[in-house]
């Protein structure tokens, strides 16, 4: 499993699937109940994942290699994986660690503080201090690697960038056709009021990367989930900014002031950003809304829920009005600025070559 078996390039780095695949050697039952959002810009989120549990990009690149939903590795064999077969370009990326690396003869095969394998963990224990700092530290640098490639991943211009440009330009008559009037109209209707969605989607991506409760959910989400949930697991993950592998340990402010409780806190979810959401159907944190009418058609309704608070109110527009709104979110659509060269899988290393 790569992380583009589920992030895929050209489904726009989702799986276009409500929940995504397992990993086939995984013995457990359980299965995942989150939907795999998208990877393009995720650079400037301020959080990552639907509940925010990891502050940084190469924080969360290190949760799907260890969880046994996804690739179901554990850290020992993902160290020793890379230093066997990119040594080379490991010390270019990260000069002057070579006098730290852990001494892989010495250590065992597999082994992971956080592994279902009760082995694994048993082998994680019996290493001294040093040896799990010194793995950690490759651990956290293969997360840093990560994320330098997903920050290439960002979307260009769409129509509506171009349309505002115009309107910054009040000569230029020719921006204006950017978007048609029906578009025009959902554009509108979006930044207006009656709906308040900027309240929530706004910014480069069109989100605040805060977290609501929308309530969209068939599921009962338990009141300890989402959010709440989210940002105890950011507190505890060592490797978060406060703790000893980030490189700027003295500005965590967005850590260090983050609310850690309150209602509004509970069953609440990461406001996804809206560039291209029209190329990656399905939606939600729990993928149970199919298209974007579905998902319009709720917040047209915004039922209240007995359990719990949600922070919408029917919206009670006309059909033609959600229309307009579904047609300025694909007026959203772009492609990417990236490189082609970065959205082309490497060979993979052969036997032995420590390049
Ligand atoms: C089995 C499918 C799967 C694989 C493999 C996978 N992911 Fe994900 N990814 C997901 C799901 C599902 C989520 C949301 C999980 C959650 O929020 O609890 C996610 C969330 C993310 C996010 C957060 C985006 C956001 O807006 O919050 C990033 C970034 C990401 N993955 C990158 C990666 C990287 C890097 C890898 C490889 C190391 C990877 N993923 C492997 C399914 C996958
Ligand atoms: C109170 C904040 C808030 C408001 C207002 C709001 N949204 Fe959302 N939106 C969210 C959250 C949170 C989610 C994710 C909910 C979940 O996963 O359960 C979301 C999800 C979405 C999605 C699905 C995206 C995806 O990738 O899954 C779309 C589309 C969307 N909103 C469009 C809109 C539109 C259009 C409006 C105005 C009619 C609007 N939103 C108003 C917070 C808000």
């Amino acid at each position: 499993m790569a992380c583009a078996t589920c992030h895929i390039p050209e489904h726009y780095f989702t799986d276009g699937r409500p929940l995504p695949i397992v990993a086939t050697n995984t013995s457990l039952s359980e299965l995942p109940t989150r939907h795999t959002p998208t990877v393009v810009g995720a650079a400037l989120h301020r959080w990552q994942f639907w509940d925010g549990r990891a502050e940084s990009l190469w924080a969360q690149a290190l949760g799907p290699l260890e969880n046994p939903l996804e690739h179901n590795s554990d850290r020992l064999a993902i160290v020793r994986y890379v230093l066997n077969e990119y040594r080379l370009s490991y010390l270019q990326a990260f000069p002057n660690s070579e006098s730290t690396l852990p001494k892989l003869e010495r250590l065992p095969e597999h082994g992971s503080p956080l592994s279902h394998v009760a082995e694994y963990q048993t082998n994680w224990r019996q290493l001294s201090g040093e040896q799990r700092s010194e793995i950690n530290h490759v651990f956290a640098n293969i997360g840093k690697a990560l994320a330098a490639y997903q920050a290439k991943i960002l979307p260009d211009e769409s129509r509506f960038d171009r349309f505002v440009d115009g309107l910054n330009l009040p000569t230029d008559n020719q921006s204006l056709s950017y978007l048609d009037l029906h578009e025009q109209a959902g554009l509108k209707l979006f930044i207006s009021e009656q709906t308040g969605c900027i309240q929530c989607h706004n910014g480069p991506l069109f989100s605040n990367s805060d977290f609501q409760a929308t309530l969209s959910s068939a599921e009962i989400i338990p009141e300890r989930e989402g959010r709440v949930a989210g940002i105890a697991l950011a507190h505890a993950d060592p490797f978060n900014c406060r703790g000893i592998y980030s490189d700027a340990p003295d500005s965590c402010d967005e850590l260090d002031f983050a609310k850690v409780n309150g209602i509004e806190l509970q069953a609440a979810f990461k406001v996804p950003g809206l560039r291209n959401v029209a190329k990656t159907a399905p939606y939600m944190h729990d993928g149970g809304f199919a298209s974007l009418s579905e998902v319009l058609r709720y917040y047209n309704q915004a039922p209240m829920h007995g359990f719990s608070h949600n922070e919408l109110q029917p919206l009670r527009l006309q059909p033609y009005q959600l229309k307009q709104l579904e047609s300025f979110l694909v007026a959203l659509n772009s492609e990417l600025i990236t490189d082609a060269y970065w959205l082309t899988p490497p060979t993979p290393p052969s036997q032995g070559d420590n390049s």
